[in-house]
């Protein structure tokens, strides 16, 4: 058993406050992904839970147990480092065997336990060589290796795969997986990558700024998005904002104006208008129509991106406003082709000038009436 929890946690580097008051409860056995960009303190959030470094204030429980003042090693916990750190004058296998030769276990379970790992992430053929003898990518699955077998009650991982070429990071990541679901131990894991956090996580955390901005699982987090910065951090490709200009207040229907001669008529209720700033929409919630057919919005084709499996369109709707659209990959669409767009309904976000979302507050009738472009 090993939930973690953080209350109130500051952390100070000098003067420069980089973690503000973080409360956060990191469930057991699961996995939970730190993400958000560079610099945004994700490193130092995992560095706290590993004892490496100490918060300014608050406190780190693991199973309620208060961890301020327990050093590194009593934490029972192994930490993939995003620099590797390993021992440059040990071999593979020796890197790996450390750790397990420390707290005495015997050869042979050391070698059992090392080749089973070692097989997993595809390093099994390099156990005789030394860190400098391989590349970056095959260190960083060493580094992996060295957590993995010690078998600890808490998993920190650092951008474990980030030094990974594309597509043994797909394998790896899968492989992760497939390790999380047979270890059934708490995992604490950094990326970059919204893909890596949304085919992993449990329960993601957005960090921006060393604050959180949300805390959910994958789907709640793509689909409820609490404000702009992460509707558009998570989903890829991002989401389309498009900022309205104004509002004309009808009976039955809203017209939102996005530009010249460009509005949305909609049908929403109980949507606080005053406050309503942008809209959006995300690539896959939106669908290209022959111009000829009544659509929601229009626009010209302006660059089409095939990648075999779908496609990415991005349309003009007018003079500096544009969409990005995904459409099937078996779909041919030319530059300067004018088309017609049909947004799902059920996937509009709406954002107050704060750039928080009211969706919460937003119910709609069944149909959004026809806008124009032209
Ligand atoms: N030892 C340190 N001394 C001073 N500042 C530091 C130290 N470690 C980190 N920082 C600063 O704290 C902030 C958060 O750094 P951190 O390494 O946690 O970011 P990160 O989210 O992991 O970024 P990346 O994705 O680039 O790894 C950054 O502004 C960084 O420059
Ligand atoms: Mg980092």
């Amino acid at each position: 058993m090993a939930e973690i929890t953080l209350k109130d946690i500051k952390k100070y580097f000098g003067s420069v406050e980089v973690l503000h008051d973080i409360n956060l409860t990191i469930p057991d056995k699961k996995l939970t992904v730190f993400v958000g960009p560079s610099g945004c303190g994700k490193s130092t959030l995992l560095r706290l839970i590993s004892g490496l470094e100490f918060p300014t204030s608050g406190s780190i429980f693991i199973e309620k147990r208060c961890m301020n003042n327990v050093p590194p090693a009593k934490r029972n916990l192994a930490m993939v480092f995003q620099s590797y750190a390993l021992y440059p004058h040990m071999t593979v296998y020796e890197n790996m065997a450390f750790g397990l030769r420390l707290s005495q276990h015997n050869k042979s379970e050391i070698k059992k336990k090392i080749e089973e790992v070692s097989k997993i992430l595809h390093i099994d053929l390099l156990l005789n060589r030394k860190p400098k003898q391989l590349s970056g990518g095959q260190q960083q699955r060493v580094a992996i290796g060295r957590a993995l077998v010690r078998n600890p009650e808490v998993y920190l991982f650092d951008e474990p795969l980030s030094n990974i070429d594309a597509t043994l990071r797909v394998k790896m990541r899968t492989e992760l997986a497939k390790l999380k679901a047979d270890l059934q131990k708490t995992m604490v894991y950094v990326t970059h990558d919204q893909v890596e956090a949304m085919t992993l996580a449990d329960q993601i955390v957005v960090l921006n700024h060393g604050c959180i901005e949300q805390i959910g699982d994958p789907l709640t987090l793509y689909n409820s998005p609490t404000n702009k910065f992460v509707a558009n951090f998570i989903g890829s490709p991002q989401m389309n904002f498009l900022s309205i200009k104004k509002i004309g207040v009808q009976k039955e229907n809203h017209s939102l104006h996005l530009g010249k001669n460009l509005s949305i008529n909609i049908d929403i209720k109980n949507i606080d208008l005053q406050n309503l700033s942008e809209i959006g929409i995300r690539p896959e919630h939106m669908t290209i129509l022959s111009s000829k057919k009544e659509s929601h919005l229009s626009g010209i084709v302006h660059i089409v991106e095939h990648l075999g499996s779908e496609t990415y369109v991005d349309i003009t709707l007018s003079k500096d406003i544009s969409v990005l659209v995904r459409a099937p990959g078996t779909k041919i669409f030319e530059p300067r082709e004018k088309v017609g767009i049909n947004i799902d309904k059920n996937h509009l976000h709406f954002f107050n000038k704060e750039g928080k979302s009211i969706n919460k507050l937003a119910s709609f009738k069944e149909n959004i009436s026809t806008g124009t472009a032209k």
